[in-house]
């Protein structure tokens, strides 16, 4: 990850849960942390702030017009909205696909230029629902599902390009984070009996499956990891 002046990561979703618990290992290691929020505030001290709203197309390509080189990027910005394909919120669907699909695609593709030429790597967080789809999940696990597909793509297509940008994927369980409380909206009843059920993951616990993808040895190429609290079932 790093380089004579010094490792440089660009990281969305910095300013909440996994994101922001990686942003903190990351400046306590003396990396540059970029990152990308609609909430500069909210960013834990020594983060530099890239102001972006993911579903602007205008606001991604701005974050790439002003970046010069960076040695990672990792995508960690997400919504998870409980909005099922029979009666759920287009709108809903549409704002998690916008950025959990579009914006972590479009950041894939625009980061390219700014790797120098030894390479770098990506990391995509999905979620164990892309893995398989709970039955209550709605569109959410399409989205991660979509992840992992285009992670996949991504791969094979820098490699037969002869690229040495590596891309890995990151697939947590329940993790305790703000985000599932915008999950369950509405059924805030089975996020408590959910929580008190299991020792969920920490936001840590993630940002450190991250972390060794981002530390690994050029040669060593880690694609995927799946981690879970081992008191979730599936
Ligand atoms: N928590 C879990 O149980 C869990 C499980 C599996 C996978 N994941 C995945 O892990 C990733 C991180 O989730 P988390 O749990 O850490 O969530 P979180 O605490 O809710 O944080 C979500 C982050 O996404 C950013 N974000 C959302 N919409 C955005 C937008 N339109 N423009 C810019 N940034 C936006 C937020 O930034 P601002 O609001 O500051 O803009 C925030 O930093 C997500 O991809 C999520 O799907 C989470």
């Amino acid at each position: 990850m790093s380089d004579a002046h010094g490792p440089i990561v660009l990281l969305t979703g910095a300013s909440s849960g996994i994101g922001r618990a990686l942003a903190v290992m990351l400046v306590d290691r003396g990396v540059t942390v970029l990152g990308v929020t609609r909430r500069p505030a909210a960013l834990p001290p020594g983060v530099v702030p890239v102001p972006a709203d993911l579903t602007q197309r205008e606001d991604i390509l701005a974050v790439f017009q002003q970046l010069g080189r960076i040695n990672a990027l990792v995508n960690c910005a997400g919504v998870a909205y409980l909005s099922r394909i029979i009666d759920g919120n287009p709108a809903d669907w549409e704002e998690m696909w916008r950025v959990n699909v579009m914006a972590l695609t479009l950041c894939c593709q625009l980061s390219l230029r700014h790797f120098p030429r030894e390479g770098g790597r990506i990391v995509n967080v999905s979620s164990m629902s892309g893995h398989r789809v709970p039955p209550t999940g709605g569109f959410y696990a399409p989205t991660k599902f979509a992840v992992r597909a285009v992670t996949d793509a991504l791969r094979a297509e820098l490699k037969s390009a002869g690229s040495p940008v590596q891309v890995a994927c990151v697939s947590p369980g329940f993790v305790d984070t703000p985000l599932l409380d915008q999950y369950f909206r509405g059924r805030e009843e089975v996020l408590q009996k959910t929580r008190e059920s299991m020792t969920m993951l920490a936001p840590e616990d993630v940002a450190a499956a991250i972390l060794t993808i981002l530390e690994a040895p050029t040669h060593v190429e880690i694609g995927d990891i799946l981690l879970r609290s081992s008191d979730q079932r599936m």
